[in-house]
């Protein structure tokens, strides 16, 4: 028996499967609701010989995949993606996201940018009318770290946001280190004024790989009730 946000996170999966057709290649989202996402179409493809590639956009969904019998390729063998499906930590009304709690946000941004289509998976409390209160993962090289965080730090003052903390992600006491081998600064901003400004400056400052902003590149999302019904929004 599944808990109320399994069941809206499974329902939000199982419908998004539906949208896959023979032949598909489809980018692989990571975190909880995306594991549905996995699960469900693993189960398409043994019981209907469904034909597809799967690109996954990290290490984990990729065992994940594999256990499941979709078979998984790098993006530059598939090349391009008819879609991606993945969570989110937040999106807003203009379908613009914040993800990467999960911490793969850079093979999550790449893959989902070469898809067609991006379609986030969610239940009903990832829905926010600003972006920001979840904490905007930064992923930053290590080398000099620190001083990318002082930059972040500096840019943060004159922009239009409420909080201004930052943090390193820690795995531990260590830090959490990203497929990708880089590290994670976390935000604490509330509120985004201005989210399509906020991430191309991040991306501006030297060591800064890339920010869990999603800006235009969501189409559908498709929110599960945790009484089972699934609310679609484009
Ligand atoms: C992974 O890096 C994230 O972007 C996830 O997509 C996000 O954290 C949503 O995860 P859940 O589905 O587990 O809430």
């Amino acid at each position: 028996e599944l808990s109320p946000i399994d069941k809206a996170k499974f329902v939000a999966a199982r419908r998004a499967v539906d949208l896959i057709e023979d032949g598909m290649r489809v980018g692989l989202g990571t975190g909880s609701t995306a594991a549905w996402m996995v699960r469900c179409l693993g189960e398409r493809v043994r019981e209907e010989g469904l034909k597809l590639v799967g690109v996954p956009t990290s290490a984990r969904t990729a065992d994940l995949a594999r256990q499941v019998g979709i078979d998984v390729v790098a993006l530059d063998e598939a090349k391009w993606l008819d879609i991606t499906i993945d969570g989110a930590d937040e999106f807003d009304p203009a379908l613009n996201l914040i993800k990467g709690g999960g911490g793969a946000l850079l093979q999550e941004k790449i893959v989902a940018t070469a898809s067609d289509q991006m379609v986030v998976i969610t239940d009903a409390s990832k829905e926010v009318n600003h972006l920001g209160g979840f904490p905007l993962p930064v992923e930053v090289i290590p080398f000099g770290w620190q001083t990318s965080r002082a930059l972040i730090e500096e840019l943060l003052d004159s922009m239009d946001v409420l909080g201004r903390q930052t943090s390193l992600r820690l795995n531990g006491s260590e830090p959490y280190v990203t497929d990708e081998g880089n590290y994670i600064i976390d935000l604490h901003l509330n509120r985004i004024g201005n989210p399509r400004q906020l991430a191309l400056v991040l991306n501006q400052i030297p060591g800064v790989v890339e920010n869990g902003l999603f800006i235009d590149i969501c189409d559908l999302v498709i929110i599960g009730g945790t009484d089972g019904k699934v609310e679609i929004r484009d």
